[in-house]
């Protein structure tokens, strides 16, 4: 019965990886997905990963029944606070409906589904460009999907007359989605001024915000820092949506947890829409998985694993931030072409290099360097020893 069936494409992210696993060059870099790797090229487990688990492992009462609908309660409770602040009047407010969903992913899907039933308006808004999930994840929750200008390829900056342009454009009530922070795939950020006057244009305009955070903890190395955009919107009391995913500030990648906070009115509306929810889950997936939750509940809830995490998030930062240093030193000291500050301007995880989809194509079949085809690169997924390849690869393709 499938005889006529197409072969689909590659996913534009995870297929780089499929393909950079069947190359057996030795040079070969993968600095496609966004996943964090040491100064070795290893993939990372956080020591307090590996304590949480220990803990978790030996407690004997330990068990393994399903999970309520929303997931975690003491997961939920400690996203929550992470985000929002743990003084934060709409959680005391009891504000605030938290569940646990599958990572980013899932939150922001379990959003959009609650969003295309309940909400009036069903066009959402996402910056343009953004990370290659979003489209698809909105349109099949239901809703549909249009652009706002955001990146401004002259200054490999921000666009932000082009974004106030469009936002104060959108009808009434439309959804917005925001990058909280560490913007994928630009590493471009508004200012904490600009956060506010887009802040100011949405709530004037009764548009309704819905923030993906992904990164917190990676764009500057704080968790309360790279959270003030969220907590902006939080504290002028109107309704917010946040998606939050542990996979790269915890690394818990491949254990898909995360949560969808709502930031409600009043706690009979958060509790009436949490109820809401749970009909959208149930039929998805019935409840969420338990040991990745546990694991960041134990992280949240303790003090002393809370502070070692905040230490080895911050060496996470650092060694990305000294990444960008290094790559721009190195081409400069080769004389590469061109103006390649933007490196050390952009934050997070990411940068947009400005390398065109041929020479990205170049880079990958004479160098074995693989990345998005849009030349976005992983700085994560540098080291010292991988640098001097990259620039060769950077150098002979904006000459060649
Ligand atoms: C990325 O953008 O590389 C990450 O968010 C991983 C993914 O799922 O695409």
């Amino acid at each position: 019965v499938f005889s006529q069936i197409a072969k689909a494409p590659e996913d534009p992210i995870l297929g780089v990886t499929v393909a950079f696993n069947k190359d057996s060059d030795t040079s070969k870099l993968n600095l496609g997905v966004g996943a964090y790797r040491t100064e070795e090229g290893k993939p990372l487990v956080l020591n307090v990963v590996k304590q949480a688990e220990q803990k978790l492992v030996n407690n004997p009462s330990r068990i393994k029944e399903y999970l309520p609908i929303v997931g975690l309660a003491d997961f939920n409770k400690g996203s929550a606070k992470l985000i929002f602040g743990a003084d934060s009047p709409a959680i005391q407010e009891n504000r605030v409906t938290t569940v646990q969903c599958l990572s980013g992913t899932g939150s922001l899907r379990v959003g959009g589904e609650f969003l295309a039933r309940h909400y009036h308006e069903k066009t959402i808004y996402i910056p343009n460009p953004t990370w290659g999930n979003h489209p698809k994840i909105f349109t099949f929750a239901g809703l549909s999907v249009k652009t706002y200008r955001y990146y401004d390829p002259t200054t490999r900056g921000l666009d932000f007359k082009g974004l106030l342009e469009d936002l104060g454009n959108a009808p009434s009530g439309a959804i917005v989605l925001l990058h909280a922070c560490a913007h994928n795939p630009t590493g471009v950020d508004p200012t904490i001024q600009q956060w506010e006057e887009i802040r100011q244009l949405i709530r004037s305009k009764a548009l309704l915000p819905f923030f993906d955070s992904a990164y917190q903890g990676f764009a500057s190395g704080s968790l309360d820092a790279d959270a003030k955009p969220v907590r902006l919107f939080v504290a002028d009391g109107g309704e917010c949506f946040t998606a939050q995913s542990f996979a790269k500030n915890m690394g818990l990648y491949a254990e898909r947890v995360g949560a969808l906070s709502i930031v409600c009115k009043t706690s009979d509306v958060a509790s009436r829409v949490e109820s809401q929810l749970k009909l959208v889950i149930r039929p998805m997936y019935s409840s969420p998985p338990l040991h990745g939750a546990s694991i960041v509940s134990t992280i949240l809830n303790d003090s002393d694993l809370y502070n070692e995490w905040t230490l080895e998030l911050k060496a996470m930062a650092d060694r990305i931030i000294s990444m960008r240093t290094q790559l721009l030193e190195t081409l400069k000291a080769k004389g590469t072409p061109g103006d390649w500050t933007h490196i050390i301007k952009q934050i997070g995880m990411f940068t947009f290099t400005g390398l065109n989809a041929e020479q990205v194509a170049f880079m990958t079949k004479e160098y074995h360097i693989y990345m998005t085809s849009d030349g976005r690169i992983s700085m994560a997924g540098l080291s010292s020893k991988t640098i001097p390849h990259l620039a060769d690869a950077m150098h002979a393709a904006v000459t060649t």
